[in-house]
């Protein structure tokens, strides 16, 4: 088992997907879970939380999101409903829901499951815990040339601000774990963080 926490924009999804790969691990993305009840909140606006966590079906495929019976892979990461995330998040109800859900999908497997809460909350006797870090400037310039990349106009300042607001929260949920191992990532490519991680996961695999 394996809990990979990590800032916005360190990569830690990618980096997930790949060491899934190297390692045949099942891999987990809780981010997608607070999507998926974020985007479920935008077609029933009328519900409140709990009506809306009572009635969801959320399943997790082999890295494919389906929410009550449709595939939202794709549709989970519209800015639309990363904008709604925020007001979901933190509610303890919805924590709860996507820790019990995560830990479900996580028994009887071999998982890396990436998110923010994973070491400390969702997986706290996972065999190897990691923290994705990197230079805040760094994470702003990746994630404007993401947007970029996607065609959405958005300013470094708007970026910026956005990344400094969910590192305050994101920092809070992730909580104080000594073991884990920290990689900062800023002046490593994929391949080299794949590598770093690699060396701690080879010695428990
Ligand atoms: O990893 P991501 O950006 O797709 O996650 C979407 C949002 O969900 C992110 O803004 C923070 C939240 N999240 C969380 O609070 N705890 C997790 N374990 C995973 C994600």
């Amino acid at each position: 088992m394996i809990a990979i926490d990590g800032f916005v924009a360190t990569g830690k999804g990618t980096i997930a997907k790949q060491l899934a790969k190297k390692y045949d691990l099942y891999h987990i993305d809780t981010g997608a879970f607070y999507r998926a009840i974020a985007l479920k909140t935008i077609l029933h606006p009328h519900d409140n939380i709990d009506k809306i966590l009572d009635f969801i079906n959320l399943k997790w495929e082999k890295g494919k999101i389906f929410l009550d019976g449709v595939d939202v892979s794709l549709k989970i990461r519209e800015q639309e409903v990363t904008n709604q995330i925020d007001r979901i998040c933190n509610l303890a109800k919805v924590r709860e829901f996507v820790t019990l859900l995560t830990r479900n999908i996580a028994k009887g497997e071999s998982v890396v499951v990436d998110g923010r809460d994973i070491g400390n909350n969702i997986l706290p006797h996972a065999d190897l815990k990691f923290l994705i870090i990197a230079d805040k400037e760094v994470r702003i310039k990746r994630r404007v040339k993401q947007n970029e990349a996607k065609g959405i106009d958005t300013s470094y300042k708007i970026v910026s601000e956005d990344v400094e607001f969910r590192d305050k929260r994101d920092k809070l949920n992730m909580g104080n774990v000594p073991e884990r191992i920290v990689i900062d990532n800023t002046y490593l490519t994929l391949e080299e963080t794949i590598k770093e991680m690699s060396k701690y996961i080879d010695q428990i695999l």
